[in-house]
């Protein structure tokens, strides 16, 4: 897809000739009315008295005709563009912070969705003014609406060379009465965030034949040159003068090589280290304890951790906090070759705690394992987050509408939960203590690789922490929102980017001189 333009402009809707001319309505119930900021909107609106399609309710919309409808009798339209698009936001006057947020980026990717269906490539949105929330703020969440909203992959659709698929949005107008710096960075934050979600998507959605390992390793080097990040991609035979013992157990039964990939964002001025690991998984098929073919395709989106984690770097270079982050990506795919892993099988990690196979297919904690001792022990980082597509157990506990969240530090799981509400990728914290660490221990080893079947989002968090020592660590497992995550205007089917905008959030409210208490 094309890189959208986003403008911010003070020019008048009016005169905007463009595809899809979009202003806000907002609900008054006290004073039952539709309000708007535009007058001849508004007066149209009062004209109509009651519309039965149209209440202005958030995620409500009306798509006009603005020669036929909005003019007076026999006089010239009011506007120029070709369509007009109403967009409720219900009542907004008693809501305020993350909610508004939400539903500016609701709207927005309502005016992508209606983009799409009458094929519109240039839209102007009116940004409203919300009581409760500054301009900039609706800028950042407008453009990441539209821009998360505007997204398809169509890379492999190519049979019909005629067909004429509309491929996105080319320019999208953001109009205010006033254009100031805020409300431009504003804007840039949004369009930063989700074209960074929309780099995670488009990394998921290829399959397990077009992602493997090396395309990990290639998008990092790609992302190293374009933002002056120090790139290590790690082989196998780095693997095994190294002793990663968990990633090389896994990738056994492949004939695709593993690679750790590592990218090193180093500003000057940076007093704090954040390591973030993401599991790049680039297909799941369980290995010997081979998983049931029914819906077995869906395994290749094992990698939206890692894919989340490169995505996150895309907007750190973007953005270049005061902030050391280093990403670890640990990626291979699970297959089930000759030369595989086997139940009962004894591994090493790579700080040399041994673990029993119990079952090929609790795989991704092996290889987080290895990539989350080297790298608190290479880097020393202050903090770590892991994200991972890890355990079916956490979609029984949380569905699809919240990630599961477990960790060692309380402020850093509670920084993290804040920013997932700001972004509306809520999370949702689960214990760890002894009981359950209890539950992997090994009549033959330090540990085994699952914990049995009861709690099995916290027994495999409960293995990760073996391998952080005391670095504040959390730990997210995003095997339910990765994908299929709450349907809303702005995620569409398919893989949804999650992590990418908490992590983001996370580091853009990040304090330089705080240190986080244990
Ligand atoms: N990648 C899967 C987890 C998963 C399952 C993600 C369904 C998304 C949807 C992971 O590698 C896995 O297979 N976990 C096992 C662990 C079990 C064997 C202890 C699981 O959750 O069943
Ligand atoms: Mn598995
Ligand atoms: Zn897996």
């Amino acid at each position: 897809m094309e890189v959208t333009k986003l403008i911010v402009t003070e020019k008048k809707a009016e005169q905007f000739s463009g595809d899809l001319l979009v202003f806000c309505v907002e609900q008054d119930k006290k004073n039952k009315l539709l309000k708007c900021d535009n007058p001849m909107v508004r007066s149209w609106l009062e004209q109509q008295g009651s519309l039965a399609e149209f209440s202005a309710k958030e995620d409500e919309y009306l798509l006009l005709y603005p020669q036929a409808a909005l003019k007076e009798a026999d006089g010239p339209a009011f506007f120029l563009a070709r369509r007009l698009l109403l967009v409720g936001l219900g009542e907004v006057d008693d809501k305020k912070g993350d909610e508004l947020r939400e539903r500016c980026r609701q709207a927005g990717g309502i005016v992508a969705q209606q983009a799409a269906k009458v094929k519109a490539v240039k839209v102007m949105v009116c940004l409203p003014e919300i009581l409760g929330l500054r301009t900039k703020a609706v800028a950042e969440c407008f453009s990441e609406g539209v821009l998360l909203g505007d997204y398809r992959f169509l890379k492999y659709k190519k049979s019909d060379p005629k067909d004429e698929t509309y491929q996105g949005l080319v320019e999208i107008r953001l109009g205010v009465s006033s254009a100031t710096d805020a409300i431009h960075k504003g804007a840039r934050q949004g369009q930063i965030a989700a074209l960074a979600a929309r780099q995670a998507r488009d990394m998921a959605n290829e399959p397990g034949n077009g992602w493997t390992p090396s395309h990990f390793a290639a998008h990092a080097r790609m992302l190293a040159k374009k933002y002056s990040l120090k790139c290590t991609v790690l082989d196998k035979d780095d693997m095994k003068r190294l002793g990663m013992g968990g990633i090389l157990a896994v990738n056994q039964g492949s004939t695709e090589p593993p690679r750790m990939v590592i990218l090193d964002y180093r500003p000057i001025h940076a007093s704090q280290i954040l390591l973030v690991v993401g599991k790049g998984l680039t297909f799941d098929s369980g290995g010997i304890s081979l998983k049931s073919a029914i819906g077995m395709e869906e395994m290749k989106y094992d990698m939206c951790g890692g894919a989340a984690v490169l995505g996150f770097m895309q907007a750190i270079g973007e953005e270049r906090p005061d902030l050391r982050v280093i990403a670890i990506v640990p990626s291979t795919d699970n297959m089930a070759g000759g030369a595989a892993l086997k139940p009962g099988d004894i591994i090493t990690h790579y700080n040399g705690l041994t673990s029993e196979i119990v079952n090929t297919d609790a795989e991704g904690r092996l290889i987080l394992a290895d990539a989350l001792a080297y790298g608190v022990e290479k880097f020393k980082p202050d903090y770590v987050v892991d994200l991972a597509t890890l355990t079916g157990a956490v979609i029984v506990g949380l569905g699809h509408h919240r990630t599961g969240v477990l960790g060692n530090n309380d402020e850093l799981v509670g920084r993290l939960l804040a920013a997932g509400e700001r972004s509306a990728e809520p999370l949702w914290r689960l214990p760890l203590g002894k009981e359950y660490t209890r539950q992997n221990e090994s009549q033959v080893a330090d540990m085994k690789n699952t914990g049995g079947k009861t709690a099995g989002t916290i027994t495999a968090a409960a293995y990760l922490e073996k391998f952080v020592g005391e670095t504040p660590w959390a730990h997210l497992d995003i095997a339910g929102t990765a994908w299929e995550f709450t349907e809303k205007s702005y995620i569409p089917k398919g893989p949804s980017g999650t992590g990418v905008r908490t992590l983001l959030e996370l580091v853009r409210r990040w304090k330089k001189e705080e240190k986080v208490e244990a």
